[in-house]
């Protein structure tokens, strides 16, 4: 019999619910994102999302359902993350499942929200394990071995700022528009990377951790110096500030998970995330697995940022390992892998 799961979703500022089979086909993927609704603030609201949540998840879920042609009685299964992430979001989802599992009789299965990204290179392209994961997205930022669907070890990771944070970040104090990685991205374009100097944090040292935050305030300094040298920021000032923050991540991410490849060989790297849809970082990490002799993988976009087909896929995953929850699910705010 080929498993079928409704996955659901709500542990940050996207309420999302799909139809997964397990043979890897989407029937179904809803995403109601929230950024409207936070961009007066300059960041995500936890008590605005967890409102936005609760009005948003069963008109999700409804929708992923029909769209899939499917009832509460065709699925194997619910599975929903319980954390980590905003505590009032993930309780609406967990709440959610509890109701439709104990309606229609169904088995339940908590997942941890980064375990959903961390196995999505096996939904979209059949990998085996093990392999090396890299997650860059606005809130993480991991370098995973991951031998199986729960087995995950942390090669290395962010001491401070994910990486998209720190796009973000950038973004904001050069004047561009939110999200941050695209808007950095295209000044980049145009821009010079090596015209102004940006350290490379932590690459003196041995370990696969990082750090963001002082390449955000070297990028600062950088840019309060040419205002007061010349009075202002030329556009080019800018694109050229734009290209070798850029440049700084994409070494740092690259040599890292150089380091983590060179000490645990996988035959597969696979990257997710928001800031792996940035083609500078993503060509020097396909360069690092080509140089590995390791297969590079990328899942399409809409897998890499939050979406309910990674739950759904990480919860049968577990469920053919025997994992099933209770009512006594508990959302957990923080859950490391
Ligand atoms: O995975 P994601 O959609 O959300 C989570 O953080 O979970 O990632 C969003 C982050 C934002 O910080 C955004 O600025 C960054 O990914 N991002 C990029 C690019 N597109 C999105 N960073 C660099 N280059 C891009 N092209
Ligand atoms: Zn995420």
């Amino acid at each position: 019999m080929t498993l079928t799961f409704l996955g659901i979703e709500s542990s940050c500022d996207d309420t999302a619910a799909a139809v997964v089979r397990e043979d890897g086909t989407i029937l179904s993927s809803v995403v109601a994102g929230q950024t409207a609704l936070h961009a007066e603030f300059g960041g995500v609201v936890p008590e605005i999302a967890a409102r936005a949540h609760a009005e948003k998840l069963d008109i999700c879920v409804e929708q992923a359902l029909a769209e899939a042609g499917m009832g509460l009685s065709d699925l194997d299964g619910v599975a929903v993350t319980a954390g980590p992430g905003l505590i009032g979001g993930v309780m609406a989802g967990v709440m959610l499942a509890k109701g439709l599992v104990a309606g229609a009789g169904l088995p339940l299965v908590g997942v941890n929200h980064l375990a959903g990204h961390a196995l999505t290179p096996r939904l979209t392209d059949a990998i085996g394990y093990p392999y090396l994961m890299l997650l860059v997205s606005g809130g993480h930022c991991q370098l995973l071995q991951v031998d199986g669907p729960d087995a995950f070890r942390r090669l290395g990771g962010t001491i401070d700022d994910a990486p998209g944070e720190a796009f973000d970040k950038v973004a904001k104090l050069l004047g561009l528009a939110q999200p941050g990685g695209p808007s950095v991205e295209a000044e980049a374009r145009r821009g010079d990377p090596a015209r102004i100097a940006l350290p490379r944090p932590l690459l003196d040292r041995p370990g696969c951790d990082m750090s963001f935050s002082g390449l955000k305030t070297a990028v600062l300094r950088a840019r309060d110096q040419l205002v007061d040298a010349q009075g202002g920021l030329t556009v080019q000032d800018r694109a050229d500030l734009c290209a070798g923050f850029q440049a700084a991540v994409a070494d740092v991410l690259a040599e890292q998970t150089r380091r983590a490849l060179a000490q645990h060989p996988a035959p597969v790297l696979a990257v997710a995330g928001g800031v792996a849809a940035n083609a500078t970082i993503r060509a020097a990490l396909e360069n690092v697995a080509s140089d590995a002799g390791a297969q590079f993988v990328a899942p399409p976009l809409r897998l890499c940022t939050d979406n309910a087909a990674m739950i759904a896929w990480a919860g049968m995953e577990a469920f053919r390992l025997g994992r099933r929850d209770g009512m006594g699910l508990a959302g957990r705010p923080r859950w490391p892998l």
